[in-house]
């Protein structure tokens, strides 16, 4: 599902908000040329991402699921000079990528990017104490949204933030609830329902990526 206004829309806010910018640009191209699959977020979830992580004045960053890094350039830059994110990929390529995208972007010293299946780097995470985080940035294979999150929830402290990406995926969350990615993304609410460690609110959102809307939790207790 899509709608040419909604693009006209998004143009129209990334002209007024979101200026041109070489780092991130050059990050799409360089994946692009490398064929990788272009579902980055967006660049006005970009720029959200940025500026919630720095009204939250976050210091230490998890993302699961770093593609080309261009997710991760936007969460790094909201970081002090002595702040830390740890990115996970679980394709070599996409990681490579992402480490030239990181690099060429100036926030190399920032960035630790770990390659491997998420859910076997995550209790490394844990067991090495690299927690808490003040940020989690949840947007990797869908059919584990709600693994995801349970380890969010481990891995963080009251105050912090847990965004999941991709909640509606143009309806087909609700409209196909047996498709593996449905099934991620239900277990996932259903948790954020259930835990009292969290609250929580999904905004849908439309533009370039068509129909979606992601998750925006805050860690309770
Ligand atoms: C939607 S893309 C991430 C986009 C990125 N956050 C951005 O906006 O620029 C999802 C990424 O998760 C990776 N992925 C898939 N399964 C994974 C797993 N089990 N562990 C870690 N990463 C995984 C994919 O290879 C892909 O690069």
């Amino acid at each position: 599902m899509s709608d040419p206004r909604w693009n006209d829309v998004e143009a129209w806010i990334r002209e007024r908000v979101i200026p041109d910018d070489d780092a991130l640009t050059a990050a799409v191209e360089r994946a692009d040329a490398g064929g990788l699959p272009s579902v980055q977020v967006d660049p006005t979830m970009g720029k959200f991402l940025n500026l919630l992580a720095r009204m939250t004045g976050a210091q230490r960053i998890l993302e699961i699921g770093t593609l080309a890094g261009y997710s991760t350039i936007w969460l790094a830059r909201a970081l002090p000079a002595d702040g830390r994110l740890i990115t996970l990929e679980y394709d070599p390529e996409h990681a490579k990528v992402a480490e030239e995208n990181i690099a060429a972007a100036g926030v190399g010293d920032l960035v630790d990017l770990r390659v491997g299946a998420a859910l076997d780097e995550l209790p490394r995470i844990a067991e090495a104490g690299e927690g808490p985080f003040d940020l989690v940035f949840i947007d990797a294979d869908k059919d584990n949204q709600h693994n995801y999150l349970a380890w969010a929830l481990d891995l963080t402290r009251v105050g912090s933030v847990i965004v999941g990406d991709n909640i509606v995926r143009g309806g087909r969350t609700l409209e196909d609830p047996e498709n593996p990615s449905s099934q991620g993304m239900l277990r996932f609410m259903d948790l954020m329902a259930a835990d009292p460690r969290v609250d929580a609110t999904v905004l849908q959102t439309v533009g370039s990526k068509g129909w979606d809307g992601f998750a925006l939790g805050l860690v309770v207790e």
